[in-house]
């Protein structure tokens, strides 16, 4: 048994005792009943599983949860699907997924929602030339299944709501 302590959108859950050999899913999914977060091929290569870690120098990354055990997020922030929306208002990301028709199962979806997000965390610190953008989302995406093949869609929504505010994640034109 482990003692866990973890934030999960914001909210602070523990001090509970978890099992070792629990993974971060069913934690999420079975004991916390948070079931946005989707279990795939159960073995670290789907992506549909991954939530957002954040981290304490402000960057954030994504984690699969099928294969990882909750205890090892002892003492972490994380972010799962639930927690986008604010206030009920979807996210730019999820109305955009919405808008071009991004996913069709939908299984998933929140694991392409979640590698978004930190995408566009991470150009927001450190913004991409235009020309290196497809690049950078494809890059970005690589890794994520979706059986549903809805990849150009995926890839599409989230150059939308780059290009909605290129001051934002894209570098500066120079004119010349
Ligand atoms: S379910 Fe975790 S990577 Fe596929
Ligand atoms: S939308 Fe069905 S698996 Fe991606």
């Amino acid at each position: 048994m482990t003692t866990l302590r973890i934030t999960i959108n914001g909210r602070a859950y523990g001090p509970m005792d978890v099992r070792d050999d629990l993974t971060m899913n069913d934690f999420l999914r079975e004991s916390l009943g948070m079931t946005g977060t989707k279990f795939g091929c159960g073995a670290a290569q789907c992506l549909s599983c991954a939530v957002i870690v954040d981290h304490p120098d402000g960057t954030s990354s994504t984690s699969p949860t099928c294969v990882v055990p909750a205890a090892s997020f002892d003492g972490k922030a994380i972010r799962t699907v639930e927690g986008h929306a604010k206030n009920g208002e979807l996210s730019a990301l999820q109305k955009a997924f919405i808008e071009h028709f991004a996913f069709q199962c939908g299984y998933c979806t929140p694991g392409f929602l979640n590698e978004a997000q930190v995408l566009l965390e991470r150009l927001a610190r450190a913004p991409v030339a235009r020309a290196d953008l497809e690049k950078t989302i494809t890059e970005a995406l690589d890794g994520h299944l979706c059986r549903c093949t809805g990849y150009i869609k995926y890839h599409e929504a989230v150059r939308s709501v780059i290009l909605a505010d290129p001051g934002r994640y894209l570098v500066a034109k120079v004119d010349r």
